[in-house]
């Protein structure tokens, strides 16, 4: 029987340059995507995947991420008294329980895998998911869930991959493919942020992972790569090295790439026209501004 993956570390430590001068105050986790912040969705996926504790690393400044998960009885005895029952149960199903919620400081933002090294007190020996709430998923099965279902089939450590142009590979964490399995395929190794011409595949690593402790491990050896940052991907590259089973996974569904300005907008709108009650006017909106794009042309 494999371990179920209940464990899920979120690293929410960087800085957000590329959302200043919004990020000097605002966590760019808490940043909102039509009216759920960044983080509400990673947790719905992650909750919909099995995960039953929460782990944040965070940094200064980004208390308003705290606070959001933080219950709010003043607001809520409000709703009810003033009988706005279906907004209490938005309200309520953004609650965590009492200890499903932990928070770790990384002192300094040296990079994605010292991130997650920095919870590893946290992580006893049991597989463990890592999720980058900037990456949002528009997918009928959760990301995550869809990992977990393969990773209960192959054990190992796996990510999440997606299909990239050579161009775009130098962005990514890219996969070396050993055997191509169909949605999943198994890695001898990867290289973080290639030159084009050095990518080994065109399958880029993006913010979902399912981790053996050995990463963990790995991590305590790693020193600083791509960028001057410690890499997940390094340390992930290192199992596969030693021999240990390593497996990328296609998942079904449409990632955007929200730590992006470009990104985050077309989430927004993705979202938005996903909406019921924003379809209609969005898409009036959208077709009139394209219609006045396409005669100044
Ligand atoms: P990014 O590369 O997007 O960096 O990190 P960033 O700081 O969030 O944003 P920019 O590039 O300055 O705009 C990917 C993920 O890794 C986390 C980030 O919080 C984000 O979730 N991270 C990165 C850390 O937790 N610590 C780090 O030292 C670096």
């Amino acid at each position: 029987m494999r371990k179920k993956v209940t464990k899920a570390i979120f690293p929410v430590a960087g800085l957000g340059t590329r959302f200043l001068p919004a990020t000097k105050s605002v966590p760019k986790e808490i940043m909102t995507l039509v009216d759920r912040p960044l983080v509400q969705y990673a947790i719905d996926e992650a909750r919909a995947a099995g995960i039953k504790e929460f782990i944040f690393v965070t940094s200064r400044g980004k208390g308003a991420l705290e606070d959001y998960f933080d219950h709010a009885p003043m607001l809520e005895q409000e709703l009810r008294r003033a009988g706005k029952t279906e907004l209490l149960e938005t309200l309520r199903a953004s609650n965590m329980e009492s200890g499903e919620i932990a928070y770790i400081r990384q002192h300094r933002a040296l990079g994605l895998g010292h991130a997650v090294w920095c919870a590893r007190r946290l992580i006893a020996n049991e597989p463990f998911a890592v999720m980058l709430p900037d990456d949002v998923i528009a997918a009928e099965k959760p990301c995550l869930q869809q990992m977990v279902e393969a990773y209960h089939e192959t054990g190992g450590s796996m990510v999440a991959a997606m299909e990239v142009p050579p161009e775009k590979a130098s962005a990514y964490g890219v996969l070396d493919v050993a055997e191509d399995l169909g949605a999943v395929v198994q890695v001898k190794g990867m290289v973080e942020k290639p030159a084009p011409k050095d990518a080994p595949s065109n399958l880029a690593v993006i913010g979902r992972y399912i981790l053996t402790p050995s990463v963990l491990q790995n991590l305590n050896r790693i020193k600083s790569g791509a960028g001057g940052e410690i890499q997940l991907t390094d340390a992930i590259a290192a199992d596969a090295a030693a021999g240990r089973a390593v497996y990328g996974y296609r998942f079904r569904g449409q990632r955007f790439d929200c730590g992006s300005k470009a990104g985050f907008l077309q989430a927004t709108v993705a979202f938005a026209l996903a909406r019921d009650d924003l379809r209609e006017d969005l898409r009036r909106y959208l077709n009139e501004i394209t219609a006045v794009d396409r005669a100044a042309q």
